[in-house]
């Protein structure tokens, strides 16, 4: 299973446009997350003590584990994110929230170091830019940390188009060109 988790808000995304070329690329059953469907809650104190006591109980039934649970089945995962304010959609962050679930999809050796609970081995990170990101992506630098430390995935693959929203650009050429890359790659 490809787990899709959209993080684009826009009903023209760019990005959108560009995962859905990666997810073609693949022949497997695909499950999405459409994050601004989703309502999501960030673990507000009253959260986070229902998920601390529900995992002290080992109880995982509740809703809050919903996205943990998924995504420890999923074999390849691809994110698509729009670059905003340097790096990606809050949106986003509340998932990573939601998905960082001890005993679900990962947990700590006695020595304190995260082993992960997941399948997957390969994640591919898709974003556009208005202008262009600098050598560092701090989001897909950050989602790189999150999935290879907590959740074990070996391969990261970035997709990206960039200067989309500079005056005298050509936004569908810069976006054929890296649909030509993905095909290609
Ligand atoms: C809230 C917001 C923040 C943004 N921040 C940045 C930024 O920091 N740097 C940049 O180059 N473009 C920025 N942009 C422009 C987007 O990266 C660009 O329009 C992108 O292609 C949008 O992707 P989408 O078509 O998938 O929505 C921002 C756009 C929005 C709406």
């Amino acid at each position: 299973m490809i787990l899709f988790v959209n993080a684009c808000v826009r009903k023209e995304s760019g990005t959108l446009f560009l995962a859905q070329e990666v997810l073609k690329k693949y022949d497997d059953e695909v499950q999405t997350v459409e994050l601004q469907n989703e309502k999501l809650i960030p673990l507000d104190r009253e959260r986070l003590e229902l998920r601390n006591e529900l995992t002290e109980k080992g109880e995982f039934s509740d809703d809050i584990f919903r996205f943990a649970k998924q995504l420890a089945k999923a074999e390849r995962i691809v994110i698509a994110a729009p670059y905003w304010d340097l790096s990606f959609p809050s949106l986003l962050k509340i998932y990573i929230e939601l998905i960082c679930a001890m005993n679900v999809t990962f947990s700590y050796s006695d020595e304190g170091i995260p082993v992960s609970h997941c399948r997957a081995k390969e994640l591919v990170y898709v974003t556009t830019a208005g202008g262009y990101i600098p050598e560092r992506n701090f989001g897909f630098d950050y989602i790189k940390e999150v999935f290879s430390g907590f959740f074990g995935v070996k391969t990261f693959r970035y997709v990206k188009a960039e200067g989309l929203d500079i005056y005298g650009n050509d936004r569908e050429e810069l976006l054929k060109k890296t649909v030509k890359e993905i095909k290609n790659d």
